[in-house]
């Protein structure tokens, strides 16, 4: 792509000693290197408050590294001697002026003479955004050169401190210079949707409300709020997974066909969509939050010393949504997202309706499952012969299961090491553009204000470990889902099932 960065560029990852950076930003910097995506000349440069030695940063950075087999040992040093260390405050100038000089150095030996570039990776808190954009553009930005600023999440806490935010940024660098990552965009199945749904005229045809009854998209984990209560208690997991991730995912399944996968012609597209959902009617929602286990193993959410007492901090939600569209009205659409349930697990669920009464007296509906994560698969539920003499009908699939069906040659990069490689290539698709980002605070921040405000409905507790509040069925039955009958369905199939008879 010519608009990619060369081989010489700086990376600097801020907040370089922090947690983010750790798990994160370095490991997928690294991933990136061990597959040959990252040239070998490039020079990364972590900087943070914290004095650290260049041989502790080293330590830390690498922690996290995913080896992926002794041959790669050798990379891990290989990568970390392009590495090296600035310590330096974040509003005060003496740092960026050292970071500036490292990158001068750095960048003289250009055997190419091109520009300078220079991709920041801020891996910090919201809170000093604007001041590291100021001091970046006054000590450290490249003016004979380019520059990429990679921002991450939260942006903002609703509308108003997002626009805040966007004030404070947007008179320093171009919307071409940032990149605003959901790391949810640099999945492997979240970049294949536009695929999925474009490039398959048997999906495509049918892809609207004539022939889809409900729409739903899940995310689930296993895990509570562990060691994160406090920061979560001010979040709840609407902001946490549902503002950003959710709905992103839910702008790629339902906006138009971008006239090309031009960046700015699919994020036009999401942004047309987006303004096409209806706000949120504060009746349709299901709330809850988590309570102990059941066998009492796992604290409840306010067993959490750092969490408000009494807090109705929302752990898991179900949100109907309606977009007003020819397209999609009419068709119920449910995102949910919860924290301590039975798994972890992030799918999309798009049921068909139910075919023409007649020759059927049961048949169940078809049913199209895009796993995101863990295991990524698509597949779509048929009903068919049950094979041999029987006439009887039964509910089976089409399964691309990518475990199954690719082998291990392909290299699925984690989502950050696709979106890092995205910035670098100077490819904007799959980042949050500015008015998409404005639409999705304007549409979730009535709904926020009202569960903080005095008459906020109280979250059901469920338990650690369950499904969910237990009125899940019934909200999701009044959404238009059918639940295959029980003992008819298995995932995969490894015994017949009979139900419907011809
Ligand atoms: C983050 C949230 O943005 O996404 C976390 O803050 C959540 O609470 C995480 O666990 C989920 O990401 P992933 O990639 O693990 O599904």
């Amino acid at each position: 792509m010519s608009d990619s960065f060369g081989e010489y560029t700086s990376i600097v990852v801020f907040g370089a000693s922090g947690d983010l950076a750790k798990k994160k930003t370095f490991p997928a910097l690294f991933g990136l290197y061990r597959e040959g995506h990252l040239p070998k000349t490039v020079k990364i440069i972590g900087y943070a408050r914290s004095k650290l030695t260049e041989e502790d940063f080293k330590d830390r950075i690498s922690a996290k590294f995913n080896v992926g087999g002794e041959e790669n040992k050798p990379k891990v040093a290989e990568f970390l001697k392009l590495c090296s260390y600035v310590q330096g405050q974040y509003d005060t100038p003496e740092g960026y002026k050292e970071l500036d000089k490292e990158m001068d150095a750095y960048e003289k030996h250009n055997e190419s003479k091109a520009k300078k570039e220079r991709l920041f990776y801020l891996a910090l808190p919201p809170s000093v955004f604007g001041v590291v954009g100021k001091m970046i553009k006054e000590h450290a930005y490249p003016t004979d050169g380019r520059l990429r600023l990679i921002v991450e999440k939260p942006f903002g806490h609703d509308l108003e401190s997002s626009n805040q935010l966007q004030k404070e940024l947007a008179p320093l660098f171009t919307e071409e210079e940032l990149y605003r990552i959901d790391h949810y965009l640099g999945k492997e199945m979240v970049k294949n949707l536009l695929v999925l749904r474009f490039g398959n005229e048997l999906l495509n045809a049918a892809w609207n409300n004539k022939h889809i009854k409900s729409i739903q998209i899940n995310f689930k984990e296993a895990f509570g709020t562990e060691g994160r209560g406090g920061y979560f208690d001010e979040i709840g997991i609407i902001r946490d997974v549902m503002q950003n991730h959710i709905l992103q995912v839910l702008t790629l399944l339902t906006m138009e066909r971008p006239s090309s996968f031009d960046p700015e012609a699919i994020r036009d597209e999401k942004v047309k969509v987006l303004k096409a959902i209806e706000e949120f009617d504060t009746s349709d929602i299901l709330l809850g939050q988590y309570g102990k286990s059941e066998d009492g193993t796992k604290p409840g959410y306010l067993d959490d010393e750092t969490v408000k007492k009494g807090s109705k901090c929302v752990t898991y939600a179900a949100l109907g949504l309606k977009i007003n569209n020819e397209r999609w009205e009419g068709v119920p659409i449910v995102i949910r997202g919860g924290k301590a349930l039975d798994e972890s697990k992030v799918e999309i669920r798009v049921q068909y309706k139910p075919v023409a009464k007649g020759v059927f007296k049961e048949i169940q509906r078809n049913e199209l499952v895009i796993r995101v994560q863990p295991k990524e698969a698509v597949y779509l539920k048929i009903n068919s012969k049950v094979p041999g003499i029987s006439t009887e009908t039964s509910l089976t699939d089409l399964d691309l299961t990518y475990a199954t069906r690719y082998s291990r040659d392909f290299w699925i990069p984690e989502a950050y090491e696709a979106l890092i490689r995205d910035c670098y290539f100077g490819n904007h698709s799959n980042f949050v553009r500015d008015d998409e980002l404005q639409i999705s605070w304007a549409l979730f921040t009535p709904l926020l204000k009202y569960l903080e405000s005095e008459d906020a409905p109280t979250p059901e507790i469920y338990p650690y470990g369950s499904k969910g509040p237990k009125n899940l069925r019934a909200y999701m039955n009044a959404h238009g889902y059918v639940f295959s009958d029980p003992g008819t369905y298995e995932w995969p199939l490894t015994t017949p099932n009979v139900k419907g008879k011809i």
